[in-house]
């Protein structure tokens, strides 16, 4: 798809960071990060409907503002298929506005694309240049979304990550913890392949860019090392759970097959991402994904303890 672009010329030399959508999953853990490091962001969400340029022209007035970091959309991959223009409304249009108010300030712009552009039909994990092909709405409107990020600005980091955790807002894992407390058996998919990506990890990797604004700008794959199934993932969080003394008992795990599963949106069979390419270029971290599992638990547990 896209060639990893270069610096356009000048940039905004203000180490200031604009971080839009920072109530949601990945845009509180990255809000953690940056005041851990003592950074200068400016943080918002709904309030400044990236649909609306002049919302976003507003907010921006005035604020000396380097980089923009967008992990503001619409994640609701199920919904999106009987709602698919609000999904591209978000995911398409708002980047759009974020691309061109980000070329104007000459801002360098992070977004987050996801695993569900591709297919799924390959056999081994997808490289950057691997043609998008979704199933779904939200991967079609997602990858509509990096198109439109690309057309209109040439600083740009499009982070495609998959399977998003973390301990804040719902996902996959707290799905599960929920389900092992309140059902005597559980069913999960057990042929679908990928990697999960724990978004403390994911948020260290996107401040140390930030931080070592190394300039090599273009579309990276990140995610956890190591490609599992659901399945795989629902035994280990199962396993830790017990261990951290989150559930009481075991339940029995049935692994079913997608058919035996069905979903409004058809996710892909398979779509491991090779991280390389953000490790070799931009000197990313990647862990293994028990291990950053094992993180997850043990800050579930701290932030349980804490007052
Ligand atoms: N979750 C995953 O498994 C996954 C996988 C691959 C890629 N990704 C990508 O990773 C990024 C972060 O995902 P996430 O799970 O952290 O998302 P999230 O928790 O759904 O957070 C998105 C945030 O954006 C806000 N928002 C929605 N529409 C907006 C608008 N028009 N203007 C301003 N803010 C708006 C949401 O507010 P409301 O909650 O009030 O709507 C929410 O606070 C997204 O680009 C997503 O597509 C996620």
């Amino acid at each position: 798809m896209m060639p990893p672009a270069a610096h356009p010329g000048p940039l905004n030399p203000d180490p200031g960071i604009w971080l839009v959508g920072a109530k949601g999953m990945l845009g509180r853990q990255l809000a953690l990060e940056f005041e851990k490091r003592k950074f200068v962001f400016f943080a918002s969400d709904q309030e400044v409907d990236i649909c609306r340029r002049q919302s976003l022209q507003d907010f921006a007035r005035g604020k000396k503002i380097g980089w923009m970091v967008n992990c503001a959309a619409y994640t609701a991959v199920d919904r999106a298929e009987s709602e698919p223009e609000k999904a591209l409304a978000i995911n398409a249009a708002g980047v759009e506005n974020l691309s061109r108010l980000a070329a104007e300030m000459g801002a360098r712009l992070i977004h987050f694309s996801s695993d569900y552009v591709f297919a799924g039909d390959q056999k081994e994990p997808y490289r950057e240049n691997a043609q998008p092909r979704p199933f779904s709405r939200y991967g079609w409107s997602k990858w509509q979304g990096e198109i439109k990020l690309a057309a209109h600005h040439d600083a740009f980091f499009l982070f495609r990550i998959s399977w998003l955790y973390g301990v804040y807002g719902p996902n996959f894992v707290h799905t599960m913890l929920r389900i092992f407390q309140e059902k005597e058996t559980a069913r999960v998919v057990n042929d679908q392949f990928g990697s999960p990506t724990y978004a403390a990890a994911l948020a260290e990797n996107i401040a140390g860019l930030i931080g070592a604004d190394s300039g090599r700008c273009g579309v990276y794959h990140y995610c956890d090392g190591g490609a599992i199934t659901w399945f795989d993932f629902a035994s280990h969080i199962m396993d830790l759970a017990l261990e951290f003394g989150m559930i009481p008992k075991k339940i029995p795990l049935v692994a079913v097959s997608t058919s035996a599963y069905p979903t409004a949106a058809v996710r892909p069979r398979y779509s491991v991402l090779d991280s390389g390419k953000a490790v070799r270029e931009l000197g990313f971290q990647v862990r293994d994904w028990r291990m950053n599992l094992k993180c997850f638990f043990l800050e579930k547990a701290r932030l349980k303890d804490s007052p």
